[in-house]
């Protein structure tokens, strides 16, 4: 009996053992997910620096109480990129960017983006969206939005709408229409 007590003793601690590091290493995957890059808000702006943001890293910023997705490229996602793909991209210095309101056009639940196959995912109800937040499948009816914003430097200003956002809109590729992924 007192055996039994201890084994059981021995597996309740290795069990918690297992669920800390677990919890420690999820924690860290969360935190990672959900660092914001270095960012000043003013009057409506949000300026957010990219010079540190790392290639196929998810990072969310806060603007005007909405989270906004900024995902840099990878050559490789910039390469196998459609025309609609690339034309969504916020390009800096030569590198590429996603910047989009991270909620699903769906019912608004916020998409969790996944490194592995570089798309975005609707827990909700299973909507799926592209390295540009195009979506790609149902039931999300439209692309995540592209919220106003303006280059300067290696910043990136929400709420200010810049030349590159101009054209982006007048491409009709901001996000208030269906977009072909693959065109
Ligand atoms: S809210 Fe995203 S799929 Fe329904």
């Amino acid at each position: 009996m007192s055996e039994n007590v201890n084994r059981r003793d021995a597996m309740g601690m290795a069990f918690g053992a297992v669920a800390a590091v677990g919890g420690v290493f999820a924690l860290g995957g969360m935190k990672r997910a959900w660092d914001p890059l270095p960012s000043v808000k003013a009057a409506g702006t949000t300026t957010v620096d990219t010079s540190t943001a790392e290639a196929n890293v998810m990072y969310t910023e806060k603007w005007r109480g909405k989270p906004v997705f900024i995902l840099k490229k990878t050559k490789e996602m910039v390469e196998k990129a459609s025309p609609n793909e690339k034309a969504r991209d916020v390009v800096i210095n030569g590198e590429h960017f996603l910047v989009c309101i991270g909620l699903c056009t769906h019912l608004g639940c916020i998409p969790s983006y996944r490194p592995a196959t570089e798309d975005f995912l609707c827990a909700c109800h299973g909507a799926q969206y592209d390295q540009s937040a195009i979506n790609t499948k149902a039931p999300a009816p439209l692309p995540m939005p592209i919220p106003p914003f303006k280059i300067d430097g290696t910043k990136i200003i929400l709420g200010q709408a810049g030349p590159e956002y101009e054209k982006m809109k007048a491409a009709g590729v901001l996000g208030s229409k269906p977009l072909d992924p693959k065109a």
